[in-house]
């Protein structure tokens, strides 16, 4: 996890953000690194209270996004330099906005009109992520919604960060170079998605240029 504070630090001294660290696996069509599919989403929903909670913030831009529309921002990422930076891009729009792992965290029960994880969530083994969807489910409103981000098990194959990986588990890797050296990464089928999103509703999954499914759900 240190190496993604590392990435942020380096940011913060003119150096590449992960997005091109991770050259080549990341969707072009990002907008300011906003997927248009999180635009189109947001524009066609409506939600109660305007509430969200981001795992794995980064950079906080797309908190920064939600902000813009007039959304409370609370978020969590392993990385205390990225949380710096939420907080600092957010200014006092920003709300609680803390240092925390995802994999140990407690959240709130029927709080969140949306909780999002944009290219995070998979860092962890598969039976970790299963418990933390239970846990999202659980903190989520009545009817609200999330946007996360989970890649196909054929990104194992095609992402240039995984050409080199020591497997784990089943779907399960760590890559052998570059800055997620050593991190496990979990890769799902889709019918291991809908599994794991199965007490919740409405489930729809749109799959983007990087091989990523885009599940959107509702409680
Ligand atoms: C690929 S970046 C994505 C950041 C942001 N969501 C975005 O779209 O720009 C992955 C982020 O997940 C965070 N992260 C990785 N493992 C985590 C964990 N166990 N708990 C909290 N954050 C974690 C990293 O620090 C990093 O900021």
């Amino acid at each position: 996890m240190a190496d993604w504070d590392k990435i942020y630090q380096s940011f913060n001294k003119g150096g590449k953000d992960w997005q091109k660290i991770n050259d080549g696996i990341m969707p072009q069509c990002f907008i300011n690194g906003i997927s248009p599919l999180f635009i189109e989403f947001i524009s066609k929903t409506n939600f109660k209270n305007k509430h969200v909670f981001d795992i794995g913030c980064g950079n906080g831009k797309y908190l920064v996004f939600l902000s813009a529309l007039g959304w409370q921002t609370d978020g969590i990422d392993h990385s205390k330099t990225s949380v710096d930076m939420t907080k600092q891009a957010l200014g006092d729009k920003a709300g609680d906005i803390k240092q925390a792992d995802m994999l140990k965290i407690e959240l709130p029960t029927d709080k969140y009109d949306l909780i999002i994880s944009i290219s995070t969530i998979n860092h962890c083994f598969k039976a970790d992520l299963s418990k933390l969807i239970n846990k999202i489910y659980a903190a989520l409103l009545k009817n609200g919604k999330t946007f996360i981000t989970i890649p196909d098990k054929n990104c194992l194959q095609t992402w240039k960060t995984f050409q080199k990986h020591k497997k784990l588990d089943d779907n399960t890797a760590t890559p052998l170079i570059g800055p997620e050296k050593g991190i496990p990464h979990s890769f799902y089928t889709t019918d291991e998605i809908k599994q794991m999103f199965a007490q919740f509703k409405h489930l729809d999954m749109k799959q983007d240029e990087s091989g990523q499914w885009l599940v959107m759900a509702t409680k």
